[in-house]
C-alpha cells in the first residue's frame, strides 16, 4: 500500500493492474498444475494396475518356482554326510588352532545345510523391478526381460544411461528381488516371493559383485585387513585369507608392502585397486563389475581389462561387465547384452553386434575405434564389417582380404 500511495493516480491504476493480471496468472498457473497433476496421477495409477496385473498373471509361476527349489534343497540334503566327511577330512590334516577350530565349526554346521552350485548359467525368466514403488517416482526398470549369462564367459552387458543394467546385475546376487519371474544361478533360486534368503553369504562369496564406486567400501584401517574382510567374513579361515593378502596386491599391480597402510592414504585409482582385490579375494565363480573403471586413467583401465581377462582365462572366472566403453567390450567381451528401456533388445558376439548399426543408433552408443574406422572405409567401398577383429593387427589383415576380394 505504502507504495501506491506515492503514486500519481495514473500510476496507481496500472499497478493494480499489474497486480490483477499476475493474480490471474499464478491462478492459471495453479490450474495447469492441478489438471497436470490429475494427468499424472493417472497414468500412474494405470501403471500401477499394468504392474499388478502383471504380477498376478506371474503368481502360479512363483508357486512353481518354489516347487522346483524345495526339490533342489531336499537333494542337497541327501549328500549331508559325503559334506561332513570332506569337512573331517580337512580338519585331520591341518594344524590345529582357534582360528582354524572356529572354522572348522563353522564348516561343519554349513555342511548340514543344503548346499547349492552357483557356478552353471544365470537365467533370467522374466524379470522385473519397480523403483519407489507408490511415490511419484515411481519407475520401472526392469520390464519382463529374459537373458542367460552363461558360466566361465565374459559377457558385457551395455545401453544407454538408464537402461536398466544396474538393475539387472543387482538381481544376480539378491541385493534386489524382482518382482515377477525369477534368476536362477547354477541350480540356485531367487524367486519372486523370495523373501529372507538364507544362503546369501554363499551366494555373495561365489557372486561378487563390484559397485561402479568400490572404493566407497573400504573401510578398515589397513589394506591387508580390507581385502581379507569379505572371504573373512563369508567364513573363510582368517590365517589362510590373510596369508593370500600379497597375492592379491599383486594381482592388482600394488606394492606388496603396503599392506600395512591405511587404504584412506591411497590416490582414487589405488582404493579402486584396492577395493577390486578385496572381491577378488572371495574367490567366487563370478565376479559382476559395474563401470570398474570409471574414473581411472587409461593405463588403469587398460591394466583392468587385463586383469578381468586373464582372470577369465586362466582360472575360468565368469565376469559380468557393465561398461560405457565399447572399445573394452570388443577387446574382452565374448557375449554382449543390448539392454533398452528395461528389457534386452538384443544379445550376440561383439562382432555381430558392433556390425549391427542401427542397433547402435537405436541405444545410441557410438561404436568402438575399430568399428568407427570400418564404417569409414565402407564408405570408400571396403567393406570389412564381415570380417571379426579385435587389434589394429587383425584390422590390417582384414582391409587386405577385402582389398583382394575386389
Ligand atoms: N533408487 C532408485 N529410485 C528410483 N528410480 C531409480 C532408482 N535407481 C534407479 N532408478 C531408475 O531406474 C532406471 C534404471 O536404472 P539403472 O541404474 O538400472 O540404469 P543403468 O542402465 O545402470 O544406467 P547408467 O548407465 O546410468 O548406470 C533409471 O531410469 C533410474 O532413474
Ligand atoms: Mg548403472
Amino acid at each position: 500500500m505504502s507504495k501506491l500511495k506515492n503514486m500519481n493516480q495514473e500510476q496507481r491504476a496500472q499497478a493494480m493492474i499489474e497486480r490483477k493480471v499476475s493474480k490471474a496468472k499464478y491462478k492459471e498457473h495453479l490450474r495447469e498444475l492441478a489438471v497436470h497433476n490429475r494427468e499424472e496421477n493417472k497414468k500412474r495409477k494405470k501403471r500401477h494396475k499394468e504392474i499388478a496385473k502383471l504380477i498376478k498373471k506371474d503368481k502360479p509361476n512363483q508357486v512353481k518356482y518354489k516347487k522346483e527349489f524345495e526339490a533342489v534343497k531336499k537333494e542337497s540334503l541327501k549328500h549331508v554326510n559325503e559334506r561332513v566327511q570332506k569337512v573331517n577330512d580337512w580338519y585331520k590334516t591341518v594344524e590345529k588352532s582357534k582360528s582354524v577350530e572356529k572354522h572348522y565349526k563353522k564348516q561343519l554346521k554349513k555342511a548340514k545345510q543344503p548346499a547349492f552350485d552357483f557356478n552353471g548359467d544365470i537365467v533370467f525368466e522374466n524379470v522385473s523391478y519397480t523403483y519407489s514403488k507408490g511415490t511419484p517416482f515411481e519407475f520401472r526398470a526392469l520390464n519382463g526381460t529374459d537373458i542367460s549369462i552363461k558360466k566361465g564367459k565374459i559377457t558385457a552387458i551395455i545401453g544407454m544411461t538408464g537402461s536398466g543394467k544396474s538393475t539387472l546385475i543387482q538381481l544376480t546376487n539378491g541385493l534386489i528381488i524382482s518382482e515377477t519371474g525369477r534368476t536362477i544361478i547354477g541350480n540356485y533360486s531367487l524367486y519372486a516371493k523370495t523373501k529372507k534368503i538364507k544362503e546369501v553369504k554363499d551366494l555373495r562369496r561365489e557372486i561378487g559383485l563390484v559397485f561402479q564406486f568400490p572404493e566407497y567400501q573400504l573401510f578398515q584401517d589397513s589394506i591387508e585387513k580390507d581385502i581379507a574382510f569379505g572371504p573373512i567374513n563369508l567364513g573363510a579361515e582368517k590365517t589362510q585369507s590373510l596369508k593370500n593378502v600379497p597375492n592379491l596386491l599383486k594381482m592388482v599391480d600394488l606394492p606388496v608392502e603396503y599392506a600395512s597402510r591405511n587404504p584412506f592414504d591411497l590416490s582414487g585409482g589405488q582404493k579402486r585397486r584396492v577395493a577390486i582385490a578385496g572381491i577378488i579375494a572371495m574367490d567366487g565363480d563370478t565376479l559382476v563389475l559395474d563401470e570398474p573403471t570409471g574414473g581411472l586413467d587409461p593405463q588403469g583401465e587398460e591394466d583392468f581389462m587385463k586383469l578381468f581377462y586373464n582372470l577369465n582365462k586362466e582360472k575360468g572366472k565368469r565376469i559380468i561387465i557393465v561398461t560405457h566403453n565399447m572399445d573394452h567390450v570388443l577387446q574382452i567381451a565374448d557375449e554382449v547384452i543390448v539392454m533398452h528401456k528395461g528389457k534386452v533388445i538384443s544379445v550376440g558376439d561383439p562382432f555381430e553386434i558392433f556390425s549391427n548399426f542401427d542397433l547402435l543408433r537405436t541405444i545410441e552408443i557410438e561404436p568402438p575405434k575399430l568399428y568407427k574406422l570400418a564404417y569409414k572405409l565402407k564408405e570408400q567401398g571396403i567393406d570389412i564389417t564381415t570380417s571379426k577383429f579385435r587389434t589394429v593387427e587383425e584390422v590390417a589383415n582384414a582391409i587386405k582380404l577385402a582389398k583382394n576380394r575386389k
